[in-house]
């Protein structure tokens, strides 16, 4: 018997990346995207779904019939460049229900089959690391961070772990830099490499507890993990206030 796999955003970029190596480990890989994930491998199954859909959501639980799920990788994920106040009521929409929102509800709905399951979410490291013209999507990955802590917290019964990866070389990445001639692209990781970490996790994650997140960067983006929270910390009886 496969061991089974579903993950979304398998046609471009990192999923389509560890969708491949999923195939390669022999799983039985559920791939969900909008535009076709095309694979030569019987083990793939293309579920043609936009996740920001909510029938579309309960059609992507009907049309996998496993009983038990043994991986789900939320990855679907988007971005556009918008000014912090000048975002639209649609454009909200558009990057939450996509990045916050469709993997809560996804999880959610596969929970029954995920007894002693792993989940992955390829989130990312601007959920700490913010940039101009990126709120939207740097809160987006924050606010499912956090949401998975207390899943984590809840669910004694399956693993999370967040992958935060830094710039992966990837249609979303090109498209989102196709004005920036500044943007030095030596710098990037390939979407392998982040699903060679995957394949790693998926082997081995004993290391990891649940609601572990794993910042990934190359030698290039080292300076990623130097990050340092501005927060502070005020004691009422000491009335004293510090950088923590
Ligand atoms: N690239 C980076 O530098 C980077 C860094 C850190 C984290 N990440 C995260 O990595 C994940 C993958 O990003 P990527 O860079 O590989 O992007 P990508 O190449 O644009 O791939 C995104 C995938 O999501 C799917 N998708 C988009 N909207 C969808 C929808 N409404 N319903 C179903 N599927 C949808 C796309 O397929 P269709 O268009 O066919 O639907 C595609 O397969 C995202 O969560 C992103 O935030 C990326």
């Amino acid at each position: 018997m496969n061991k089974v796999a579903v993950i979304t955003g398998s046609s471009s970029g990192i999923g389509k990346a560890i969708a491949a190596l999923l195939l390669n480990l022999n799983y039985k890989v559920f791939g969900v995207s909008k535009s076709p994930s095309v694979f030569n491998d019987k083990n793939f199954i293309w579920i043609q779904s936009d996740l920001t859909s909510e029938n579309d959501l309960q059609r992507i639980t009907q049309e996998i019939k496993e009983d038990s799920i043994n991986v789900l990788i939320n990855n679907a994920g988007t971005a556009s460049e918008k000014e912090a106040l000048a975002f639209t009521e649609l454009e909200f929409r558009k990057i939450f229900d996509l990045n916050f929102k469709a993997p809560i509800l996804l999880t959610q709905a596969l929970k029954g089959r995920l007894s002693k399951g792993l989940i992955i979410n390829i989130s990312s490291v601007s959920d700490r690391l913010v940039g101009e013209f990126y709120a939207l999507y740097c809160s987006s990955k924050a606010a499912l961070n956090i949401y998975f802590d207390v899943v984590a917290l809840e669910e004694k019964d399956m693993k999370i772990i967040s992958i935060l990866p830094s710039y992966v070389d990837t249609p979303l990445l090109r498209k989102l830099q196709e004005n920036n001639k500044d943007f030095d692209w030596n710098l990037t990781m390939k979407p392998e490499q982040i699903a060679e970490f995957v394949g790693r996790v998926i082997d081995d994650n004993k290391d990891l507890s649940s609601g572990a997140k794993v910042i990934v960067v190359s030698d290039s983006l080292k300076e990623d993990l130097e990050y340092n929270e501005n927060l502070w910390g005020y004691n009422t009886s000491t009335k004293q206030l510090s950088k923590l």
